[in-house]
């Protein structure tokens, strides 16, 4: 088909789509800035976007239906009775063999803007621990180096990232010699994008040859491991479970026996951790069963009345806030991507850069679109949810203040190594209040559970009150 042929049937079918405004500077544009643009549009779906009108502008607000709901069941943090010990002990026993044989994997997603953080760059490069200041990164490397020694192996790590924060993201890794792991055992790859529309549904153009598109979610990443040849270097490495997590997750356990054992006695394709919520409208995503199935309804998304409903304890009926922790299965990635797998996606109003008919530049009200990757869940053929202790595994750093803020996670990182520490035998200071009266930072090579302080406590030096104490 020649230029001329190509650019007539994209006027055409953008013409059929009331998408010809983004055509509007053709003229003005060279035969490279041209090309660009055709290559640019012909990769948008077309039939998708009038979808995507029907679905997500003209009807602006999801209503889930929720005469379906019902609460999801979770594995509580301690075995309840004997038998549940004995499956636990056979979880942790077989999520230890599959550690060690090399057959999980850590996969964090990085592709997020940071935009509440109000941090210019990849938030994995943000300080947060409490005493040496290390990064999200660092600490996330340390565990996964601490974990490849504690094993005997190799823990691969899968880095996603979004095309705004690919080239930093790579040049922080090799500025910082990849934190001491073999770069061999890092694997980066970019999500998707997708394009940004204006209030009534049309394309917004960055510039005049540039659509204007936006990171395609975390949902996103189920497709992006299949393309970008990660499930290919899993398959290579004999690698079958991913350990998945969320870059802002300072106390994440990253290779945890018993979920992963539990997932696959169950014979789960793709598996969640759990906290109880702290109030009904907590900004966490609520497990619920939906015919049955596990689904993850966003904080934003469950009705008041359904947030609020209370069983008989006073406990809530929808108690189990997602921590966006997963197990994922290397060949549950691959079934999807063998079919038409399309996630649901969710709109957000953000203001969004672009330029006007004129081809001025403006900032306004546009709509983002993104896929979420707990959306999976139900299309597992299994899934369990283990529930875990906040103050063990969730310190989300989203804030600079206030509510999941560096304030938190910090304080979190002290309690937490506060907590092991005394577990073990060990005097921490605590103000009256029982607060921790100290800076505490415990190194994943020090110990990566409360069990590897005890064989180390003659390392430990007496704690003081105001000391600020790393153990490495
Ligand atoms: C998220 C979850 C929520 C969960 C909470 C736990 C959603 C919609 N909600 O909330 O259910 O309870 O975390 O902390 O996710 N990311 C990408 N690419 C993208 C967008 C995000 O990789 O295109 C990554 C971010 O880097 C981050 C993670 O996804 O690691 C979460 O993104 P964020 O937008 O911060 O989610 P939250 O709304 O905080």
């Amino acid at each position: 088909m020649s230029a001329q042929e190509t650019y007539e049937n994209v006027e055409k079918s953008l013409q059929e789509r009331g998408q010809s405004h983004l055509l509007a500077f053709w003229e003005q544009l060279d035969a490279d800035r041209r090309l660009d643009l055709l290559a640019q549009i012909q990769r948008l779906d077309l039939t998708k976007i009038d979808q995507w009108m029907a679905d997500l502008v003209k009807k602006p607000t999801f209503t889930p239906n929720c005469a379906n709901f019902t609460p999801a069941t979770s594995y509580s943090p301690d075995p309840a009775g004997p038998e549940q010990q004995g499956k636990y002990a056979k979880a942790i026993e077989l999520g230890r063999e599959l550690i060690s044989t090399g057959k999980v994997a850590a996969f964090v997603v990085a592709g997020g803007q940071g935009i509440r953080l109000g941090f210019d760059g990849p938030k994995g490069n943000f300080h947060i621990s409490p005493v040496r200041n290390r990064t999200l990164f660092q600490i996330f490397a340390d565990s996964i180096a601490a974990v490849s020694r504690k094993y005997r192996t190799v823990c691969p790590w899968y880095v996603m990232t979004s095309r705004l924060n690919y080239d930093r993201t790579v040049e922080i890794f090799r500025s910082n010699d990849y934190y001491g792991l073999d770069e061999k055992n890092v694997f980066f790859f970019q999500q998707g994008t997708l394009p940004n529309l204006d209030p009534d549904g049309r394309i917004l153009l960055a510039d005049k040859n540039t659509i204007a598109c936006s990171p395609d979610g975390h949902g996103g990443s189920l497709k992006a491991l299949h393309q970008s040849g990660a499930i290919e270097d899993m398959k290579n490495r004999g690698v079958e479970f991913l350990s998945y997590f969320q870059v802002d997750n300072a106390l994440i356990n990253i290779f945890d026996p018993l979920f992963i054992g539990l997932h696959v006695l169950d014979n789960a394709e793709m598996s969640s951790k759990a906290v109880i919520k702290t109030r009904p409208k907590e900004k966490v995503g609520n497990f619920c069963l939906i015919d049955g199935k596990v689904n993850v309804i966003e904080y934003s998304d469950l009705p008041d009345e359904l947030a609020e409903r209370r069983n008989s304890d006073q406990s809530l009926v929808f108690q189990f806030g997602s921590i966006a922790i997963h197990i994922i299965n290397r060949t549950f990635v691959e079934r999807l991507n063998a079919g038409d797998f399309a996630l649901p996606l969710h709109r957000a109003v953000k203001k969004i850069h672009h330029i006007d008919d004129q081809g001025n530049s403006v900032e306004s009200d546009g709509i983002k679109l993104e896929s979420f990757v707990f959306d999976a869940l139900p299309l597992a053929s299994n899934s369990v949810i283990l529930q875990t202790r906040r103050s063990e595994e969730f310190a989300p750093t989203k804030n600079r203040t206030g509510v999941d803020s560096v304030e938190t996670t910090r304080q979190m990182i002290t309690n937490r190594a506060a907590d092991w520490l005394e577990w073990a035998g060990v005097t921490v200071p605590r103000k009256s209040d029982g607060s921790v009266d100290c800076l505490l930072e415990i190194a994943p090579s020090f110990a990566l559970e409360k069990e590897d302080i005890r064989e180390k406590l003659s390392q430990i030096p007496e704690i003081k009150l105001g000391d600020s104490i790393y153990l490495a």
